[in-house]
This record gives C-alpha cells, sequence and structure tokens, in this order.
C-alpha cells in the first residue's frame, strides 16, 4: 500500500472500499457531525457512497481526501488532506482545500495537527500549490486550532449553507 504522506506516528493512503467499516463509525457518529451539517449518516451503503465519491475525485481531479492510518496499530483514524473545491465558496473557485475527520477515539491526541502540518508540506513541495484554504465553522474551536498551529490567517467570516464559518488561506512561502 502507498504511503502518500508519512509522519512520525501516521500515514496518508488512498482511501479503498474496504474503508466502509471505518468511514461508518466516523460518519455515524452526531459528534463528529456536530460541526458538518448535523446529517451523519445511518447505513452502509452511505459509507461505500462516501468512498465511491472520494475515490472519483481521485480520478477526476488528481486529488481527494486521503485515509489516514495509525502506524503502530493499522487502525484507520480518519481522513485528512485535499480536496479541489469546484463550487463557487466564499467568491472562491477551483482551489484546494484542507480537511480532515477523525473518528472520536482519535481526537486529543494531537494527530489533526501532526497530519495537517505534513499536508501542508505536501501541498506546498510536492503538489506546488500557491495558496491553500480551510473554513471552519464558528464554533468548531479544535478546528480552528488546529489551523492556526499549521500556520493559516484567519481572512473573515462568510455563510456555508446559512452558517457562519470562518475562511482560513495559508500561502506558499516558496513562490
Ligand atoms: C477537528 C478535529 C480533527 C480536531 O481533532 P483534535 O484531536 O482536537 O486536534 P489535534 O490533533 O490538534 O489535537 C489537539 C489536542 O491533542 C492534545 N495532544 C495530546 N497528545 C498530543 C501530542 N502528542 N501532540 C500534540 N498534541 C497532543 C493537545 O493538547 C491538543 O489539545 P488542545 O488543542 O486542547 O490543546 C476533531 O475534533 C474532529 O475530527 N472533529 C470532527 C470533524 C470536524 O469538525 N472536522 C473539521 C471541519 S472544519
Amino acid at each position: 500500500m502507498k504511503m502518500i504522506i508519512e509522519t512520525e506516528r501516521l500515514y496518508f493512503r488512498e482511501l479503498l472500499e474496504t474503508d466502509v467499516d471505518g468511514i461508518f463509525s466516523l460518519d455515524s457518529d452526531p459528534e463528529v457531525h456536530q460541526y458538518l451539517g448535523k446529517n451523519p449518516i445511518k447505513t452502509s451503503q452511505q459509507a461505500k457512497d462516501v468512498i465511491s465519491s472520494i475515490r472519483k475525485q481521485y480520478v477526476d481531479n488528481g486529488v481527494g481526501r486521503l485515509a489516514i492510518i495509525e502506524k503502530e496499530t493499522n487502525d484507520f483514524v480518519g481522513w485528512g488532506g485535499f480536496k479541489l473545491i469546484t463550487d463557487l465558496t466564499n467568491g472562491h473557485i477551483g482551489y484546494h482545500d484542507l480537511g480532515y475527520r477523525f473518528i472520536k477515539t482519535f481526537w486529543g491526541k494531537g494527530y489533526a495537527t501532526e497530519s495537517s502540518k505534513a499536508a501542508v508540506e505536501y501541498a506546498f513541495n510536492q503538489l506546488k500549490l500557491h495558496v491553500i484554504y480551510a473554513i471552519a465553522d464558528i464554533g468548531n474551536l479544535q478546528s480552528q486550532k488546529v489551523l492556526k498551529k499549521c500556520g493559516f490567517i484567519e481572512k473573515g467570516l462568510f455563510d456555508y449553507d446559512l452558517v457562519p464559518h470562518y475562511w482560513f488561506e495559508l500561502y506558499n512561502p516558496n513562490k
């Protein structure tokens, strides 16, 4: 299995059809979805659909969220990395959004920050992106902390699906 990004405790690889149980644990949890529209999934078919949709992005866009695996246990922790945003969002379109989503038992270990810092390095050094963006619900303080620890700068508020969100940006220092 190809490790696309590696950190001290984690690695990123493509999301696979066999991750269905992991995606179900992740996306059926109402706490995980508290700041994601409050609409957790209910069936394993929906988990399969999530995986198909992400795998389609790999083909269509050459990029998509990646599974994150804990090295020590080989457990599926959640997903992270980039999505190409093709809908107009806060006046931007066709940009790379950094995101992450972890099963609750893996919160509070520094995994989101560790993996996101590595994803930022990958975006600038391998993908050679000029700028990356991220968004976070104004109530999602943990996510805002992750982004700030990665160097993102908060650039104001906008409504996403009628909910106020912060807009974050980070420019490639080498470009
Ligand atoms: C957002 C989310 C990924 C944040 O996860 P997290 O585990 O809180 O984030 P981090 O990886 O930065 O871990 C932070 C905590 O781990 C603690 N920690 C424990 N061991 C650590 C270690 N070895 N290294 C670093 N931090 C460690 C830190 O003290 C820190 O706590 P603090 O921020 O209160 O000081 C998680 O809440 C989540 O998946 N939420 C649901 C999906 C979601 O909202 N995604 C974002 C949408 S914008």
